[in-house]
């Protein structure tokens, strides 16, 4: 997914992976080649939203997975050899993807169960991935999604997938939840137009996500945008696009006052700190995440959004060295576990999160598969991969090897 531009990587499957990999400008206008298709209007949100520069993990446990620790058991079962290591991993958070429609009801049983995980009057918060959005992963293909524009996504979208999803996260006012919403979406507006889908889809993209932010800013709901990373967005011009770009949607739904923070190196493999992007990419002024995520609430600021955290993924990020090139973003052979989630690491960082489950496929390597990229079969991709988020279990053990910090 996600392309970057060079870079890139992504969310969900990748964001990543950008686009257009050769080298290029990554700072050059490209002109969308198809017009794009006519939104739905938004209504801006105007009812009580969560508490403004608030870090919601502060204090806070994060929600474990029950069905991400089923997975951990089934291959602690397949692999005897590995259950000390395995054993620690069904004690770690980690991200509650709603990947299609037919996810709502695993919401009410998330949330309920959260409640059972809270002790002492600690909040335990859960961390969803809101991913469905009308012809997703625009810029790649590993992850496109069940929504079409031309075929009525759009309005699907919004009664049968965000409608859904507010309902439910009303109904539990005194949970506390945090959402990233549509991994590499805006980032594709901001540097992708010259892929025809992205531009027939800006219009869309920019209005469904006005849309998902003005019905879940709930009082009780924090929000996340989607950042793609340093890799994609690092560049001055790339970050000050995009930073106009949530400018005029968050406008759209209601003010910047709606979301908490954004969220970064959603299913990427970028370091925390290191000189490894200036390696891949010498005019890149941001050659690790943490340096991203500094530049950009610097570049958010200068648009007037201010006092914003930031989620960083750190699921696949404890080894650096990895990749032949940065816009790699399927499967990267050699990747580590990264940093354990946890709250308030740095200044500026709400959270390290597990967001992308360590284990989960960023999508197919077998070229005669559905929704095959090649990317997935990259030199720097491990082979024999499955569909993007099906379990990839000889991938899984190398990231428990390599993690880093050990585990
Ligand atoms: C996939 C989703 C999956 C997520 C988490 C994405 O790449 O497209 O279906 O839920 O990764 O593994």
């Amino acid at each position: 997914m996600l392309a970057l531009v060079l870079a890139s990587c992504g969310p969900k499957t990748p964001p990543e992976a950008p686009l257009t990999p050769t080298a290029p400008a990554p700072e050059a206008p490209t002109p969308p080649q198809r017009a794009a298709v006519p939104a739905m209007p938004v209504e801006p949100a105007t009812g009580p939203a969560a508490p403004n520069g608030v870090n919601p993990f502060a204090g806070a446990a994060f929600y474990i997975d029950p069905e991400y620790v089923k997975k951990v058991k089934g291959t602690a079962a397949a692999t005897p050899a590995q259950s000390a290591l395995l054993k620690k991993m069904e004690s770690f958070p980690t991200g509650l993807w709603l990947d299609s429609i037919e996810r709502r009801p695993q919401i009410d049983a998330w949330l309920a169960d959260a409640g059972k995980q809270s002790a002492n009057g600690k909040p335990v918060v859960p961390v969803f991935l809101v991913y469905d959005l009308p012809n997703r992963d625009c810029s790649a293909k590993a992850s496109n999604g069940e929504l079409s524009i031309e075929a009525g996504g759009e309005a699907r979208y919004r009664t049968e997938f965000i409608d859904e999803i507010a309902k439910r996260f009303a109904a539990y006012p005194k949970q506390r939840i945090a959402v990233i919403l549509e991994p590499d979406s805006l980032p594709n507006i901001a540097t992708n137009l010259s892929v025809p889908k992205c531009a027939a889809s800006e219009d869309v993209y920019r209005a469904s996500v006005a849309y998902a932010v003005a019905k879940l800013s709930l009082p009780n709901v924090f929000l996340y945008l989607d950042a793609a990373h340093a890799g994609w967005l690092g560049w001055d011009g790339n970050r000050t696009k995009m930073a106009a770009i949530y400018k005029e949607v968050l406008t759209q739904a209601g003010g910047v006052d709606r979301i908490a923070g954004f969220a970064t190196n959603v299913s990427n493999y970028n370091i925390l700190s290191g000189d490894d992007g200036k390696k891949l990419e010498p005019s890149n002024p941001c050659p690790d995440e943490l340096t991203y995520v500094q530049k950009l609430s610097e570049s958010l600021a200068a648009a007037g959004i201010k006092d914003k955290g930031f989620i960083i993924d750190t699921a696949r990020n404890g080894k650096g060295g990895i990749r032949t090139r940065w816009g790699n973003w399927c499967n990267i052979k050699g990747a580590g576990l990264g940093e354990r989630p946890r709250a308030a690491p740095v200044p500026l960082v709400h959270a390290y999160f597990w967001v992308k489950p360590p284990g989960d496929s960023d999508g197919v390597a077998d070229p005669t598969q559905p929704r095959y990229d090649e990317n997935c079969s990259s030199p720097d991709a491990s082979p024999g991969a499955p569909q993007a988020g099906q379990w990839f279990q000889p991938y899984f053990l190398d990231l428990l090897v390599n993690a880093n910090p050990p585990l």
